[in-house]
């Protein structure tokens, strides 16, 4: 039996535990999924002093869990951020599954041309890292300017969400920020959203679990948009592949999406 864990503050309500468990459940492992609370401690400390064998990590512990990892691997050099270990001998690995997620979550779109990414934080690294990767030419907006210095240095475009241009088109728009999460707030001015959405193909909101103002503005507008929920479960399936060393099945898969939609009674983070 393995043991794993995520790492959060808060982590109560994550979704990692229910999902995970089920894939180990279905792939006939008799392995352990916990949810870990993770203050001030060192998080090598604690995944080594846990005996784990793996772990995921989420918020506000992703770049700290970079800087701490023995290893980091692919994508996750650049983000400077992991939600991914793996115990490899008395050494930690560490990946970044958010982008795969991502893209695998917006794969149903079609071939896209251009992106506007609102928000600047860690998710919204990792998305922009993956859709730069496929060659995507990429907008960053954020409403203040420090946190897109990233996205200059990456070579994406950025621009402080006020000053957009309302007449520049984007084949989709994603939320990377957390309004709507736990508020009714928009990611930017609500009226140059709606001018921004109206000439878009599609909306994709990284929060799940809630319908949020971005998302019902797109709904409204009649708009194809989806939650954050596909973008959940494939972080979850390409850690649970690493972990085991395996291709996930489509069986695993969907024993994954079952689970996460069981409980999924609550809002929903990575
Ligand atoms: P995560 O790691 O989940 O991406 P984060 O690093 O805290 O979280 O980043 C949150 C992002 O959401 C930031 O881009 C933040 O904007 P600022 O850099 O200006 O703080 C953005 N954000 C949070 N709340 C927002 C709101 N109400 N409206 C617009 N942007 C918001």
């Amino acid at each position: 039996m393995k043991k794993y864990t995520i790492f959060g503050n808060p982590v109560s309500h994550s979704r990692s535990p229910v999902m995970q468990s089920a894939g180990f459940k279905y792939l006939q492992l008799d392995n352990t999924y916990d949810k870990t609370l993770l203050t001030d401690e060192n998080i090598k400390d604690m995944f080594f002093n846990l005996g784990l064998s793996g772990a995921n990590i989420t918020v506000p512990h992703k770049e700290y869990a970079y800087i701490s990892a023995d290893l980091v691997v692919g994508d996750a050099k650049t983000i400077k951020a992991v939600n991914t270990y793996i115990k490899q001998d008395d050494k930690i690995v560490a990946h970044n599954t958010d982008g795969y997620g991502f893209v695998m979550a917006i794969d149903e779109f079609g071939p896209l041309s251009s992106v506007l990414l609102i928000g600047a934080g860690g998710t919204a690294r990792a998305i922009a890292v993956a859709l730069k990767s496929a060659n995507i030419a990429t907008t960053v907006a954020n409403r203040t300017a420090k946190k897109l210095e990233f996205f200059d240095m990456l070579g994406v475009d950025t621009i402080i969400s006020n000053d957009i241009d309302t007449s520049d088109k984007y084949d989709l728009v994603v939320n990377a920020t957390s309004a709507g999460l736990c508020d009714s707030n928009y990611p930017m001015s609500q009226d140059k959203l709606r001018r921004v959405l109206t000439d878009s193909k599609y909306v994709f909101d990284c929060i799940y679990g809630t319908m949020t103002p971005f998302l019902s503005m797109a709904k409204q507008l009649g708009i194809k948009y989806k939650d954050g929920e596909d973008m959940l479960l494939y972080q979850g399936v390409k850690a649970m592949e690493l972990w085991t060393n395996t291709k996930a099945t489509k069986g695993l898969i969907d024993s994954m999406r079952s689970a996460l939609r069981d409980k999924n009674d609550k809002q929903g983070e990575l």
